[in-house]
């Protein structure tokens, strides 16, 4: 993506992989700062504390954090310890033991000598391949945007997404935003509903910039005008993303996720989920017992951080000093709930059998 008209990924070596530059996503929308990973706890830490987040970009990160690490410890303990300390920074996003999991075994048979050159072509290679699959899913989802915008004889097509599953949550293009980002290129009129995504607001600092920057209409909401605006049809279709996706078809994504799903099925607007195939985690098929969900802190819900006037960012406290606060991050919709799952081989229906049909070489193995 073009951020001041100079292309930019959302993570990249520097100096042959011997460190790693993020886009610090806590700055934003306010700032654009580039912060420099150069070991495992730094990797760790960006993870933890959600300077990169978003399921494909918690991988790539972590993938990158064994190369740092193996830079400076390529034995096997080494490569053990880069494993547990990464494994262990967020729970719901199947993204990061998925590149943890092709890391090892890419990396554990070979020599320590030969692995921290071998782990940064692994960690690049990820990266690429994260970037040409969300690339596919803009273009198996582009046809579905073209059909309602050919239905509605060129009015603008209304998307509602939630959170941000947007280039920032990935290498680039995103997984809901790739669609809308190639029919935005290929001229079809647009308008997304931005949902603000309590309590970190993704939807307001993360997907209302990105949007801005590519020049997509956009709008932002509060996460409950979106039943309202699809009662009154004003919404075409929803797409979002996910951090897990079960071989069922059940979607584990950002809180709110399901209740956009219920008042699509109650107001007959079609609901898509937009993934690469390493979100898919073909161990689990029921996503309500199976799928861990974050507990992230209460103070995130008590306090809403933002620009002062003076120009300083800083968070303010809304509730009661005493208020206990639940911050369950991310729900699960059921696949009965889901219209499609737009993935880079096509767009399957959310059963077994339709992610089995596109991906037959992995159903059925964990
Ligand atoms: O807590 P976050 O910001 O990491 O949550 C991100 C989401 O819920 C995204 O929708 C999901 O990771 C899909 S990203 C392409």
């Amino acid at each position: 993506m073009l951020v001041d008209g100079i292309p930019y990924r959302t993570i990249w070596p520097e100096d042959g992989g011997a460190t790693v530059r993020i886009i610090d996503q806590r700055h934003l929308p306010h700032d654009f700062v580039v912060a420099e990973l150069k070991g495992l706890e730094d990797a760790a830490r960006a993870i933890r504390d959600m300077a990169v987040r978003g399921a494909p970009l918690i991988g790539a990160t972590a993938a990158w954090g064994v190369a740092l690490h193996l830079a400076t410890d390529p034995s096997d303990a080494g490569l053990a310890r880069a494993v547990e300390v990464l494994v262990a920074t967020r729970p719901t996003a199947v993204n990061l033991r998925w590149a943890l999991a092709r890391m090892q075994a890419a990396l554990a048979p070979l020599p320590p000598g030969a692995r921290a050159a071998a782990a940064r072509e692994g960690a690049r290679a990820l990266c690429d391949e994260d970037v040409a699959q969300n690339a596919a899913i803009g273009d198996h989802g582009l046809p579905l945007i073209a059909a309602i915008a050919a239905r509605k004889g060129g009015a603008p097509v209304n998307i509602l997404t939630h959170c941000n599953a947007g280039w920032l949550a990935t290498v680039d293009w995103g997984t809901a935003t790739a669609p809308i980002y190639k029919a935005h290129a290929a001229g079809i009129p647009l308008h997304v509903w931005v949902d603000e995504t309590r309590p970190r607001n993704q939807g307001a600092a993360l997907t209302a910039w990105e949007l801005g920057r590519a020049g997509v209409r956009h709008t932002l909401i509060v996460d409950n005008a979106g039943g309202h605006l699809m009662q009154r049809g004003q919404v075409d279709l929803v797409l979002v993303g996910t951090d897990r996706t079960t071989a069922a078809g059940d979607v584990a994504n950002k809180i709110g996720t399901y209740l956009k799903a219920l008042a699509a099925r109650d107001c007959g607007v079609p609901f898509h989920v937009a993934l690469p195939s390493p979100t898919i985690d073909w161990s689990l098929g029921d996503g309500l017992s199976g799928i861990p969900i974050e507990e992230r802190p209460g103070e995130e819900v008590a306090l809403v951080t933002g620009r002062t006037p003076a120009g300083t960012i800083a968070p303010v406290r809304i509730t009661p000093e005493t208020t206990p606060c639940a911050n369950p991050a991310f729900d699960v919709t059921p696949a009965r709930l889901i219209t499609g799952l737009i993935t880079e081989r096509g767009i399957a229906p959310a059963t077994r059998a339709g992610l089995a049909a596109l991906f037959p070489e992995r159903a059925g193995r964990a």
